[in-house]
């Protein structure tokens, strides 16, 4: 019988490097055994929802999320069980029919606005980050993002960054903080803050007995 996996949540607000941090530590892990669950892709269910009707959503609110689902799949993984992830796709504003099969692993980063903000999600991880990057940066990256990558227009950015991102961010994700191991300024690019949680993780791999 094998030790639980470490599960690792990375918070942060939108744009602040969550991924970079995700993939470096990612990246690092690569040929050992380590999966990745965005918690993105647990937002709740739109396919019934008409396509007008999902503009609407509030995409930074706890609530947008299938948290019990999240939750369900972590629990799994952690029984040493496979799952299959759901697929979004941000330019329709849902999921599709299609999986990712996830077979278990020794380490799970579990990445998210809102990873910290369910106290059910927190109990389930043995390291807690936040990356704290300042709002002009997050801004700018998301506009580029967004266009390039999410169908967006400029109008439609700003619109929403100032009517739900910057509010929702003030209300629900900043207050995460308080709950982080560890805040990393700058995200990606604080390389010793990644090497310190490289060496973290690989000692309570070890202390697992998983290595
Ligand atoms: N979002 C959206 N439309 C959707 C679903 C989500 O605009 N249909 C937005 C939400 O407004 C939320 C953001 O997606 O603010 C969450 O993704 P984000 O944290 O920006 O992206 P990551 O790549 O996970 O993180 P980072 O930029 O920190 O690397």
């Amino acid at each position: 019988m094998r030790n639980k996996p470490v599960v690792i949540g990375v918070a942060g607000g939108s744009g602040s490097g969550k991924t970079s941090v995700t993939k470096a530590i990612y990246d690092f892990f690569q040929g050992h055994s380590i999966a990745m669950i965005e918690q993105d892709y647990y937002y709740r269910d739109q396919r019934d929802i008409p396509y007008e009707e999902r503009l609407e959503t509030n995409y930074d609110h706890p609530l947008a999320f299938d948290n019990d689902l999240l939750i369900e799949h972590i629990k799994t993984l952690q029984k040493r069980e496979p799952i299959e992830k759901p697929v979004y796709d941000y330019t329709v504003h849902t999921r599709g029919d299609r999986t990712i099969p996830v077979e278990p692993k020794d380490v799970i980063i579990l990445e998210g606005i809102l990873v910290l903000e369910d106290e059910r999600l927190r109990n389930l991880m043995d390291i807690k980050l936040y990356v704290d990057t300042d709002s002009d940066l997050r801004i700018i990256r998301r506009l580029l993002r967004d266009i390039n990558e999410r169908g967006r227009t400029i109008d439609s950015v700003v619109d929403q960054y100032i009517n739900v991102v910057r509010p929702m961010h003030n209300q629900f994700i900043e207050p995460t903080k308080r709950y982080a191991d560890i805040i990393i300024p700058e995200g990606g690019q604080n390389h010793v803050a990644i090497d310190l949680m490289v060496t973290k993780i690989q000692t309570i791999l070890e202390q697992k007995s998983i290595v």
